[in-house]
C-alpha cells in the first residue's frame, strides 16, 4: 500500500479529493490528515475536514492543525468560491471527531523521520505553508518523500485568482518557491488539468442517485460548487481541482504532461504567485516537475464514482 498525508484547506473540491482517498483503502494507506489556512482560516479547514472524516464514517482520521496564515505575507482566502464556512451547500454539524494533538507541521517532520527513505507521498491540495516550513525546519524529511503530488498552478490556463496565479501558489508564493527548490520528486495538477474536470449536472445527479450519506454529502457540496454560468465561463460544472491529486495515485495514465522547469514569481505585482512553466523547454534550467496538461476526463469521472458509491 501506498503511504500518504494529505494536507488541505477544505474546500468542497478538497473534501471530494478527502473522500476519493477514503474509499481507496485497498491502495492508499493515510497516514494522517494535516489542514492549513486557505480557501477559508484554519478554524473552519481543520473543522471542516472533521466533518468530511465524519460523515464518511472514518473517526479514527488523524487530523492536525497547522498554520494559520502564509510565510511572508496575510492570508488570502477564496469565500467567493467555497461559501462563508469552505464548505457550503450540506447542512454541516459540529464534528464529535476531535482534533489531533500538535501542530501539523510537527506531525510531518515526526511521520516522515520515522518512515523510509523514498515511502511517503505528500499530496497537497492547498497552499504549501505546512510543507515549506517543515522542509525548512527539517530538510532530512525530504528524502523520505516518494513523491509530493500537488494541485497547484497554471500554464495555458494562466490564472483564477489573478490573471496570472492560480490560487494555491498565490496565497503563499514562498513557501511554493521552497517546495520547487526543494529537489522533491514533483507531480502539479494545474489549472490546465483540473478545468478539464467539470462536475456537471448529471455528474452530480449520478452522486445523489447513490443514495448513501456520502454521494448526498457529495451531491451537496457540488451543487453550491457548480459553476452554470455558461455565458461567462464557456463550459458548464465546477472543476474537481484537488481530487485529480488522488485520481493520480489511483490511476496515473488517466493523465499526461511533461517533465520540465517551474520557477515561482515572489517578486511582481501583476504576476505574483505564477508558475513559470517552461514547458517549450526554452531555457536550460534543469527540470523540476511533472506538469500535467492534460487528463482523460470520462475516466476520471468512472473512477471518482465507481471509488465514491464504495462509502
Ligand atoms: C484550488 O484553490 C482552491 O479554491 C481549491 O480548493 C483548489 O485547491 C484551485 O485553484
Ligand atoms: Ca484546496
Amino acid at each position: 500500500k501506498r503511504k500518504i498525508i494529505i494536507d488541505t484547506d477544505p474546500g468542497q473540491d478538497d473534501a471530494v479529493a478527502i473522500l476519493l482517498a477514503l474509499a481507496a483503502p485497498d491502495v492508499l494507506d493515510l497516514l494522517g490528515i494535516t489542514c492549513v489556512a486557505g480557501n477559508v482560516p484554519l478554524p473552519l479547514t481543520q473543522k471542516n475536514a472533521r466533518i468530511v472524516c465524519e460523515v464518511a464514517g472514518r473517526t479514527d482520521v488523524a487530523i492536525y492543525a497547522g498554520c494559520d496564515a502564509p510565510m511572508a505575507r496575510p492570508l488570502v482566502t477564496a469565500e467567493h468560491v467555497h461559501g462563508k464556512t469552505g464548505l457550503d451547500g450540506p447542512e454541516l454539524f459540529d464534528p464529535t471527531l476531535p482534533l489531533a494533538e500538535g501542530h501539523a507541521v510537527d506531525f510531518i517532520i515526526e511521520t516522515l523521520r520515522r518512515e523510509d527513505a523514498g515511502s511517503v507521498t505528500l499530496c497537497t491540495l492547498g497552499p504549501l505553508t505546512n510543507v515549506a516550513t517543515a522542509f525548512q525546519r527539517a530538510p532530512d524529511i525530504i528524502p523520505k518523500l516518494r513523491e509530493l503530488v500537488m494541485m497547484g498552478g497554471a500554464y495555458f490556463e494562466v490564472g483564477n485568482i489573478t490573471p496570472a496565479a492560480e490560487f494555491n501558489i498565490y496565497v503563499d508564493p514562498e513557501a511554493a518557491e521552497i517546495v520547487f527548490k526543494s529537489g522533491v520528486p514533483l507531480v502539479v495538477m494545474p489549472l490546465d488539468v483540473t478545468h478539464k474536470v467539470l462536475a456537471t449536472r448529471s455528474h452530480i445527479e449520478t452522486f445523489r442517485a447513490m443514495g448513501s450519506t456520502v454521494g448526498t454529502f457529495t451531491a451537496e457540496m457540488l451543487d453550491f460548487f457548480e459553476r452554470f454560468d455558461v455565458a461567462k465561463y464557456g463550459s458548464e460544472g465546477g472543476p474537481l481541482h484537488d481530487p485529480c491529486v488522488i485520481a493520480y495515485l489511483l490511476q496515473p495514465n488517466l493523465f499526461q504532461g511533461r517533465h520540465i522547469n517551474v520557477e515561482i514569481e515572489t517578486e511582481s505585482k501583476l504576476t505574483l504567485g505564477m508558475t513559470v512553466a517552461d514547458w517549450w523547454r526554452v531555457t536550460e534550467r534543469a527540470p523540476n516537475a511533472m506538469f500535467m496538461g492534460d487528463v482523460d476526463a470520462e475516466g476520471f469521472f468512472a473512477l471518482l464514482t465507481e471509488r465514491i458509491a464504495r462509502l
